[in-house]
């Protein structure tokens, strides 16, 4: 049986990510930073749970040694940064909290948890990102300085992983998602579609079938289409 991480298990996409991989069978650990939000979605969803911030790249590393290693890894954790966050009204916290979580937590999980994937030459790498981030279309309109380039940076990683791991030659797929704007506490009650709709085209590539040289991989997507950068 296949396992699989979703960070930003314990609520919102990443839970409906994980609710949507048990559902086809595959053993499923959540991982989010509040102690009860963990426990209460590791409850429901009948999964296991891990605590840590993702910016605690030791307490990362101590997680891994309790557990088995896993073949799917399926980011979903972020935060939004401030409202007024234009780049000359953003705060210096605003900014370091916002890439610390959303760019420099990517990379500690990817880097403290696909080694196994990478070893084994099988698995699978996908990490939301958001429209906000592109740097063609909506991402370049301004605002939430924050915010949107910490998901540049994510597209950047994403892309760049994808080819340090072979575009899919070597059975390791790398992917960003743009779930579009969905009901969750990050975007709100009146987002036009759901959380579980937002998080359909992430369950799709953590399970798709894949031919190498036939299908693409490390690409950006968005309701299992991609889209430009
Ligand atoms: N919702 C949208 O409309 C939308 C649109 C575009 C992109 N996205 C992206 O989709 C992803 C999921 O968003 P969402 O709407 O589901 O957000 P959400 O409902 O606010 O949930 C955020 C999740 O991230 C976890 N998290 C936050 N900071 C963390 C940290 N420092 N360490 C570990 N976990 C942390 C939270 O865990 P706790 O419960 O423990 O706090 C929670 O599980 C994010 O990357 C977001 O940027 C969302």
């Amino acid at each position: 049986m296949a396992r699989a991480l979703v960070t930003g298990g314990s609520r919102g996409l990443g839970f409906e990510v994980a609710r949507g991989l048990i559902a086809r069978n595959i053993e499923t650990t959540i991982l989010g930073q509040n102690p009860e939000n963990v426990a209460r979605a590791a409850a429901q969803l009948g999964a296991t749970g891990i605590c840590c911030d993702v910016r605690d790249y030791d307490g990362l590393q101590s997680a891994k040694v309790k557990h088995d290693p896993f073949d799917i890894i399926v980011l979903s954790h972020g935060v939004m940064s401030e409202k007024m966050s234009k780049t000359m009204k953003a705060t210096k916290e605003d900014w370091d909290r916002t890439l610390d979580i959303n760019l420099t937590g990517v990379f500690n999980v990817v880097n403290v948890f696909a080694e196994h994937l990478v070893e084994q030459r099988s698995g699978r790498v996908i990490i939301f990102s958001a429209c906000l981030g592109r740097m063609s279309g909506p991402g370049n309109a301004g605002g939430l300085a924050p915010y949107r380039i910490s998901k540049a940076g994510v597209n950047a990683f994403v892309r760049n992983f994808a080819h340090e791991t072979g575009l899919g030659a070597r059975g390791v797929l790398v992917d960003a998602i743009c779930p579009n704007h969905s009901q969750t506490d990050m975007g709100g009650p009146n987002a036009p579609r759901t959380a579980a709709e937002g998080a359909e085209t992430a369950i799709w590539l953590a399970t798709r079938e894949f031919t190498p040289g036939v299908d693409q991989t490390g690409l950006f997507w968005e309701d299992r289409e991609v889209i430009p950068w």
